[in-house]
Formats: C-alpha cells, sequence, structure tokens
C-alpha cells in the first residue's frame, strides 16, 4: 500500500499518517463516450476532511450517480486527479483499484443488496471474506458491527424476516465491517418509510459523531440538511454554499 502514497514514508512506529483528506477531487471529470459523448461532471474540486458529514444533492440527471461512482472507484474521471486517503488514484490497475475500493470505501445503496438465503450475521460476514480475516474473527467483527447498529437480538435473522430499515441497518454493519475510512451511503432512505428513514439518518449521525467520513448522496433536501454540509450538484457541476453556523 505505502508504495501508492504520497510523500516520503512515515516513521513505521506511527503508522501511515492518513492526512486531513479522505476524498480530494482535483478537477475531476467524467465524460461518457457515447456517441455522442456526454460530459456528465466537469471539472470539479472538492475536498472531504476526515470526520466529515457530507450531503450531496441535486435532481435527477444532475450527475448524482457519475459522482457516486467516481468517489467510490468505480468508474476512472475522464479528467483531473482523485486522490483517497492521500492515494493518487490515477495510476492504479484494476485490481489495485478494487483491493483499494473495498479496503477503503463501505457502500451503502438504496435497495440493501442483501443475500436473501443468508442471515444477517453471514450477509456482514462475507464482506470480509476476500480480506484475509480468519472466519472465527470475521464472525466476532460481524455480531460487534450489528450490535453497533442496534440489531444485537436480530443476528441470525434472514432479510426477509427484517423490516425495511432494519435490512437498511444489517447493510451499514456490512458496510462498516471492513473499517472503511469512507461510508458511501447512494440515497440510503429511498425505500424506507419516514420512521425507518429518520432511525437510519440517525445511526448515521451517530457514526458520524463517532469520527465516520460519511457522504450521503441524496434527491431529498430533508436528507441532504442532515449533512454537516451540503454540496448541491447541477448540470454536472459542484455548488456549495456557506451555511450559517
Ligand atoms: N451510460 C451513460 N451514457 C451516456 N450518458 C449518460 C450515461 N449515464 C448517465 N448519463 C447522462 O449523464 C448525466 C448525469 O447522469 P447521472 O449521473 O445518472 O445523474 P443522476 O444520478 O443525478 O440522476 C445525465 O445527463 C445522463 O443522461
Ligand atoms: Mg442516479
Amino acid at each position: 500500500m505505502n508504495r501508492w502514497r504520497r510523500g516520503p514514508a512515515p516513521a513505521a512506529a506511527t503508522g501511515p499518517d492518513p492526512g486531513p483528506f479522505v476524498m480530494e477531487f482535483r478537477g475531476v471529470g467524467f465524460t461518457y463516450p457515447g456517441p455522442p459523448p456526454v460530459t456528465a461532471l466537469g471539472a470539479c474540486e472538492l475536498t472531504v476532511r476526515r470526520g466529515e458529514f457530507l450531503t450531496v444533492v441535486g435532481p435527477s440527471g444532475s450527475g448524482k450517480s457519475t459522482f457516486l461512482n467516481l468517489a467510490g472507484l468505480l468508474d476512472v474521471p475522464t479528467r483531473g486527479r482523485y486522490l483517497l486517503d492521500g492515494i493518487d488514484t490515477g495510476g492504479l490497475r484494476e485490481r489495485e483499484r478494487a483491493a483499494l475500493r473495498g479496503r477503503r470505501i463501505g457502500f451503502v445503496f438504496q435497495s440493501f443488496h442483501l443475500l436473501p438465503h443468508r442471515s444477517a450475521l453471514e450477509n456482514v460476514g462475507l464482506a470480509l471474506l476476500y480480506t484475509g480475516v480468519p472466519p472465527a474473527e470475521r464472525r466476532d467483527r460481524a455480531r460487534a458491527a450489528l450490535e453497533r447498529v442496534g440489531l444485537g437480538h436480530r443476528l441470525h435473522a434472514p432479510p426477509g424476516q427484517l423490516s425495511g430499515g432494519e435490512r437498511q441497518r444489517v447493510a451499514v454493519a456490512r458496510a462498516l465491517v471492513g473499517r472503511p475510512s469512507l461510508l458511501l451511503c447512494d440515497e440510503p432512505t429511498g425505500n424506507l418509510d419516514s420512521a425507518s428513514a429518520a432511525a437510519v439518518l440517525s445511526l448515521l449521525d451517530g457514526l458520524h459523531r463517532a469520527g465516520m467520513t460519511v457522504v450521503v448522496i441524496t434527491h431529498d433536501p430533508e436528507v441532504a440538511a442532515r449533512g454537516g454540509r451540503t454540496v448541491t450538484i447541477r448540470d454536472g457541476r459542484l455548488y456549495e454554499r456557506a451555511r450559517p453556523a
């Protein structure tokens, strides 16, 4: 991993210094090749500090999914540079990018993406399958992650026996179990009733208060207002307005 980092190697005793920024977009843009080519994201400047709770809001077609795919290392910018935890992702090969994604980013999607025939515990533990963590520790960490989202009493339930809000909390536990530096959520309350949505949002808020860096992408201004900081995306451009303290 160290060979991907900028600057001099950090002192071994203190471990790698992750730096103040989790995400840095330096003139990042993305153009779908077409034909005809569509520039879905212009040259964006954005930095997200460790521990921030950022929401990205915009109407349909504004570029939110494109932004998510770039931030989540699912797509490669067609211009500019993206640094994740200070690591310049530009020169990485596909496998290196996938490894970085797996280690540093936890995803939460609108539609949960849980395996239907596996328990909550198995769904969460499977996220550690290819990480080299031994099975017993995978189980312990999965249990701890589920306890952290308030589902310690539902470890063995399959998704079909859980409410929508509980399923999304399992998905959050799965995103957390690998100890990511960035929790990237795409419309995390889009499939939930308002009470479950409120519970998931307060869970994200609690994670943020515990130090997690959280980025939530949404079309819903009420969800966006939950962030400590909000960026608006319109026609592939990011706009930020200073909010009164
Ligand atoms: N695969 C694609 N090929 C060409 N254009 C695309 C593709 N995906 C999205 N777009 C266009 O890029 C713009 C942004 O889309 P998207 O990021 O999906 O917006 P949002 O998620 O905010 O609805 C839109 O104009 C959309 O039509
Ligand atoms: Mg979209």
